[in-house]
C-alpha cells in the first residue's frame, strides 16, 4: 500500500480509507451471508493522561486523545459504539481520570470502558468505578456477545499488604522490569462470573472479549501477561469464534490459540518497544513483522498508530496503519492456522528495524 500523508488521504480517500487514518482501532464485525448485520466499533486505548500540577497536564498525551475523539466523530460509516481499552490515567489520580473523561465526553457514541492498572492501583479502582460503573460486564449487540473483564487484578494478599500510600502501590505495579510488581490476573471471582455469563450464550455466537492486559502470556517482566490466562482461555474455548482485543502493550501483537484470535491496539500516548524475549516465543506468538526498537523521539506520533479490524465470518484481519512505517495487513493464514502478515511475513521480505535513533 502506498504511503500517503493525511491531507492526501482525506482528499482522495473513500470512507474506508478515511476510517483507517484514525489513531484508534475500527473494528468491523462482518457476517458473511447476512451483511445487514455487519457493524463497526472503534477502539481507543492507553492515553495515560498525566497531571503535572494545578490545571497542567502533559500536552502530548492530551493531544493523542483529543485527536482520537475528534476523528472518531468524523468516521463514516459511524461506529456503533466505542471501546476505551484502559489506562486513561498515568497514576490513577482523580484529576487525571476527570481530565481524560472530559476529553472522552466529546465522543458522539456510547463508550464502554475497560480498567487499566494505571487507573486502578492508587485506590483499587474506587474513583474509576464511581465515575464509570462496574469493571466487568457483558452485553449483546447485533448477534455478538461482548464481555469486558478487569484483567489487571493481583493477589489479594499483595494488594492489601501495608503500603505507605496507595501511590506507593501504584508505582510498584506501573513499573516495567520490577520483580516487586505482582502479576496481573482476572481472579477467581470474575472467572466464576464469566463462566455463568457464558453459560447463557450459544456456542455459535461470536464472542468478543475486551481486557486491558493480554489474556495470554507474552512477557512477565513487563506484565505483558495475565497469570490465569489459561483458565480464562478454557472458558472461551468451547465457542467457535472468539476474539480477544486488549490494550496495555502499546504495540501490534497478534496471535491465535485454538479458536481464539488475539489482537492488541496501539496507544494514543506512546509506543512500547518489543521485548527482546519475543525471539524466544516464536512457537507461541507469530513472527513479528514490524520491528521497532524504539520510537523516534523527535516525531511525537512515531510508533503510535491505528488499525481497523475486519471480522469476516469470525476470522480477523487487522489492517494496521502506521504513520512512520509501512502499512500492513495481518490475517489468519489457513495453512499454518496462525495470523500472518500478508505482505512481509517471509524472512526475506521483512522490514529491518528502525535506525532513526
Ligand atoms: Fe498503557
Ligand atoms: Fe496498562
Amino acid at each position: 500500500m502506498k504511503k500517503i500523508n493525511r491531507r492526501e488521504l482525506l482528499k482522495n480517500g473513500g470512507a474506508l480509507l478515511a476510517a483507517c487514518s484514525l489513531p484508534i482501532s475500527l473494528v468491523e464485525v462482518a457476517f458473511g451471508k447476512n451483511s445487514a448485520q455487519n457493524f463497526t466499533f472503534a477502539f481507543v486505548s492507553d492515553s495515560h493522561i498525566t497531571h503535572v500540577k494545578g490545571n497542567k497536564f502533559v500536552n502530548n498525551w492530551d493531544r493523542g486523545l483529543i485527536r482520537a475523539v475528534a476523528e472518531t466523530n468524523l468516521m463514516d460509516p459511524k461506529p456503533d459504539f466505542v471501546f476505551y481499552g484502559g489506562d486513561i490515567a498515568q497514576l490513577g489520580k482523580p484529576e487525571e481520570i476527570d481530565h481524560g473523561l472530559e476529553i472522552l465526553s466529546g465522543l458522539n457514541q456510547k463508550t464502554h470502558y475497560v480498567m487499566g492498572e494505571h487507573d486502578y492501583y492508587v485506590d483499587l479502582g474506587d474513583y474509576w468505578r464511581k465515575q464509570l460503573g462496574p469493571d466487568h460486564y457483558s452485553f449483546d449487540h447485533k448477534g455478538v456477545h461482548f464481555v469486558v473483564l478487569n484483567s489487571i487484578l493481583t493477589f489479594e494478599k499483595w494488594m492489601h499488604q501495608k503500603w505507605g500510600s496507595g501511590m506507593d502501590r501504584m508505582k510498584q505495579m506501573a513499573r516495567l522490569d520490577n520483580p516487586n510488581g505482582q502479576p496481573f490476573m482476572v481472579g477467581e471471582a470474575q472467572r466464576k462470573w464469566l463462566k455463568a455469563d457464558l453459560d447463557k450464550v450459544s456456542k455459535d455466537t461470536p464472542v468478543v472479549v475486551m481486557s486491558h492486559s493480554p489474556l495470554q502470556k507474552i512477557f512477565k517482566g513487563w506484565n505483558f501477561w495475565t497469570d490465569d490466562a489459561e483458565q480464562v482461555q478454557a472458558l472461551l474455548k468451547p465457542f467457535k469464534k472468539v476474539t480477544v482485543l486488549y490494550g496495555h502493550v502499546h504495540q501490534i501483537q497478534t496471535n491465535q490459540i485454538g479458536s481464539i484470535s488475539f489482537h492488541a491496539a496501539m496507544a494514543t500516548a506512546w509506543p512500547w518497544p518489543y521485548p527482546a524475549t519475543y525471539s524466544q516465543k516464536e512457537s507461541f506468538l507469530p513472527k513479528l513483522t514490524v520491528e521497532m526498537n524504539r520510537a523516534d523521539p523527535f516525531f511525537e506520533r512515531d510508533a503510535t498508530g491505528w488499525q481497523f479490524i475486519d471480522m469476516s465470518n469470525g476470522d480477523v484481519a487487522v489492517n494496521y496503519q502506521l504513520p512512520n512505517n509501512r502499512n500492513r495487513v495481518v490475517a489468519l493464514d489457513r495453512k499454518s492456522g496462525k495470523p500472518a502478515d500478508t505482505m512481509y511475513q517471509a524472512s526475506d521480505k521483512r522490514i529491518p528495524p528502525q535506525d532513526n535513533y
